[in-house]
């Protein structure tokens, strides 16, 4: 199964979100069932998506973000039983621009990631190093260092699910991707050490996916690599007919 995840940013109001959605239901079902759609609006147009009716059941929501605490004074907080309440399934936790622009420690993204897993939202924990991190040799432990500060004496019951987003930092937004073998390396890398942390077969059954200057035209060379269980994409998951193109190429891996 290849999942395919559209993070909006901070784009589209109410009305381009429902125009966005209503062009994408009426393109139908990806062709093949084994891939999973995941739109992550911002929060008011992702309260108003889904109650809307305009959003097909091939296509679930998500949160860009959530809080680390449960309830209480936090102004401008929103906690899971809000996304919740409001259609999502699963909450960004640790997105780049959180971490670099917005100053996110990681000790707020695992309460951010623990506070999604008890309030029955899938987290996608996002781990990536910039540029000057890889240019230093320090890829994997910043890597680790991101999962370890997050995942670190977690153990996932049944019906606690983790999706984890590889997206370097560097290739966020700039159009330069990571090389196939860079990918490789990284999420084998991810892979291992999932298995450290959460015990090997957990660890093994959590999909991986790749975010960084995603397009149509280099997707399908990137979501066949053996490590990659999907994408997590920012602007080319702007325009329906664009997402609509990538379902399609998960769809033929
Ligand atoms: P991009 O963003 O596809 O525009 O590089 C990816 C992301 O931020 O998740």
């Amino acid at each position: 199964m290849k999942i395919v995840a559209g993070n909006w940013k901070m784009y589209k109001t109410i009305d381009e979100a429902q125009t966005y959605v209503r062009q994408i239901a009426a393109l139908g079902a990806p062709q093949k069932a084994g891939v999973q759609a995941i739109l992550f609006p911002n929060y008011v147009a992702l309260g108003a998506l889904s109650g809307s009716g305009l959003v097909p059941p091939w296509l679930s929501l998500g949160a860009q973000d959530v809080a680390g605490e449960a309830e209480g004074a936090f102004t401008g907080e929103v906690s899971p039983a809000m996304i919740v309440s409001a259609g999502a399934r699963y909450a960004l936790v640790g997105h780049s621009e959180r971490r670099h622009i917005i100053g996110e420690s990681d000790d707020l993204v695992r309460r951010k990631l623990v506070n999604c897993l008890r309030g029955s939202i899938t987290p996608v924990l996002c781990v990536g190093e910039t540029i000057e991190e890889r240019r230093a040799g320090t890829m994997k432990s910043v890597i680790f260092r991101q999962l370890d500060a997050a995942l670190a004496d977690l153990t996932l019951t049944a019906d606690q699910h983790l999706l984890v987003a590889y997206e370097p930092v560097w290739a966020i937004g700039t159009g330069e991707n990571a090389t196939p073998e860079q990918i490789e390396e990284a999420h084998n890398l991810i892979r291992q050490h999932l298995a450290s942390c959460l015990g090997d077969s957990t660890g093994r059954a959590i999909p991986l996916l790749y975010g960084g200057s995603v397009k149509p035209f280099n997707f399908a060379s990137i979501v066949s690599l053996p490590s990659v269980d999907g994408g997590l994409i920012g602007g080319a998951s702007l325009k329906p007919d664009n997402f609509w193109e990538l379902l399609q190429i998960a769809g033929g891996c």
